[in-house]
C-alpha cells in the first residue's frame, strides 16, 4: 500500500515540470529509503551525480554523509534521503525560491508517507523551508544546528534537528568536526528513544 503510494509518487517526481529545473534536468532525484522510516534527512538539491544516476547523496556529500552516519551505527539504506528541490539546478547554483515551492508539495507527500520521527534537514535552505512549514520562527543554522526542537503540541511525536550541509564540510573544512558533534548528538537522541533503525552487529 504504502510501497504503490511511493511508486506513484515517485512517478509524478520524474515526469513533474512544474518549473525551469525539469528542462535542464537528466533524471529528477526523488529520493529513497524505508516507508515508513523513522529518520527522514532533506539536503537541497541534486548535484552531477545525483543528476545522472536519479538518485541522492552518492556524490561526495553522500561520501560525507555515509561517514557520519556510520559513526553512530547507521546505514544510509534505513534511513530515508532526499533533498527540498529533486531536479539539479544548472552548474549547482543555489536552488530559486519558486522552484522550492514547487518541489514543496512533493517533499510534504513524502514526510506523510515515511512518517519520521525526527527530520534532519541539512544546511541552511533545508532548515529554513523545514521551519517555516512548521510555523516556526526562522533561526539562523548557525545557531540552531545540532539542537533538538519539537514541532509543536498541535503535532504527532516529531523532532527537527539541523545540521549543517555535508557539502559544506568539502568547502568549509572548520566545519567537520562541528557536524561530528551534532551527529553525535542525534546518535544519543535516537538511544534515548528507542528508535529501532540501528544495525544489529
Ligand atoms: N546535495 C543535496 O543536497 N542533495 C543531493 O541529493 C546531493 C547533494
Amino acid at each position: 500500500m504504502e510501497k504503490e503510494a511511493v511508486r506513484q509518487l515517485n512517478a509524478h517526481i520524474t515526469t513533474c515540470t512544474r518549473c525551469r529545473l525539469s528542462l535542464t534536468r537528466t533524471n529528477a532525484v526523488p529520493g529513497e529509503g524505508p516507508v515508513p522510516s523513522e529518520l527522514f534527512f532533506i539536503g537541497e538539491a541534486p548535484g552531477r551525480n545525483e543528476d545522472l544516476t536519479g538518485r541522492p547523496f552518492v556524490g561526495r556529500a553522500g561520501t560525507v554523509l555515509e561517514d557520519l552516519l556510520a559513526t553512530i551505527g547507521l546505514q544510509r539504506d534505513r534511513v530515508f534521503i532526499t533533498s527540498i528541490v529533486k531536479c539539479r539546478p544548472p552548474e549547482n547554483r543555489v536552488p530559486k525560491k519558486d522552484e522550492i515551492a514547487a518541489c514543496e508539495g512533493y517533499l510534504q507527500k513524502q514526510i506523510d508517507l515515511a512518517f519520521p520521527r525526527i527530520l534532519i534537514p541539512m544546511g541552511r535552505l533545508a532548515s529554513e523551508l523545514v521551519f517555516s512549514h512548521f510555523g516556526l520562527p526562522n533561526i539562523p543554522i548557525g545557531r540552531i544546528h545540532g539542537q533538538p526542537v519539537h514541532a509543536g503540541p498541535s503535532c504527532r511525536d516529531l523532532t527537527i534537528f539541523p545540521v549543517y550541509h555535508p557539502a559544506a564540510v568539502t568547502h568549509n573544512p572548520p566545519l567537520k568536526g562541528t557536524i561530528f558533534e551534532d551527529v553525535q548528538a542525534l546518535g544519543r537522541i535516537i538511544e534515548e528513544n528507542g528508535l529501532r533503525f540501528r544495525q544489529v552487529k
